[in-house]
């Protein structure tokens, strides 16, 4: 079977560079993606280049070190066309780049810090959804289990037949029911 491929961001330490090195563990390549920089609103240092290459190392050849700021849309969607063009595409996007302000009432921290916990931890998340969404969606089919764009069609017979109504005001005849499931799923399935 192919290697599954993912891109997990905040890599270089922490809950990233685990997932990183328990994805490689279970055989997926990935890209480790990482500011390596410090962030001068923040009070304290975040993941530096040499923790990438060492989370790099320590996993093995099938990751791949990448220097981006998850704020920088054109730098995260760099990392994402590096994916599709070393293995052919991409099946996961693993947002943990975070950081973390606080440690006093919420009115007293500092505006610059809380712009960057905006920013990051919930701006950053949106930016890996919008460049990485595409790629995701351009891989033809999960190799395992029911197929989310396809809804109910991916399920078993007797699944689908729960989305069917039954009885009542709302029973529709056949083809009714096909134009509502191929508007809500996708799909026209047979009765
Ligand atoms: N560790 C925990 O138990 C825990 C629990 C709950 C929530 N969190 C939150 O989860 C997030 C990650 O936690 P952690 O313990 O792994 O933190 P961490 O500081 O150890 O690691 C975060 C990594 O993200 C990188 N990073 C930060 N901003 C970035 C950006 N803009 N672009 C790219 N990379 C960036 C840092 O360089 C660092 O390597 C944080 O927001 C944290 O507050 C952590």
């Amino acid at each position: 079977m192919t290697a599954r491929v993912a891109l997990v961001t905040g890599a270089a330490r922490g809950i990233g560079a685990a997932t990183v090195m328990a994805l490689a563990a279970g055989g997926w390549r990935v890209i480790a993606v990482d500011r390596c920089a410090d962030d001068p609103a923040l009070p304290y240092p975040l993941g530096s280049r040499g923790d990438l290459d060492r989370v790099v190392a320590e996993a093995g050849p099938a990751v791949i070190a990448a220097q981006a700021d998850t704020r920088d849309p054109d730098a995260l969607a760099a990392a994402v066309r590096l994916a599709e063009e070393r293995w052919g595409g991409l099946d996961a996007a693993v947002a943990a780049a975070g950081v973390i302000a606080g440690g006093v009432p919420a009115w007293q921290v500092p505006p610059e810090q809380e712009q960057a916990v905006l920013d990051i931890d919930l701006g950053g998340v949106l930016t890996l959804a919008r460049v990485a969404g595409p790629a995701l969606l351009r891989r033809p089919q999960p190799r395992r289990g029911p197929d989310p764009a396809r809804g109910a069609a991916g399920l078993g017979r007797r699944a689908r037949r729960r989305v069917r109504p039954r009885r009542g005001p709302h029973r529709l005849g056949p083809a009714r029911r096909r134009g509502l499931r191929a508007a809500v799923y996708g799909f026209g399935s047979r009765d």
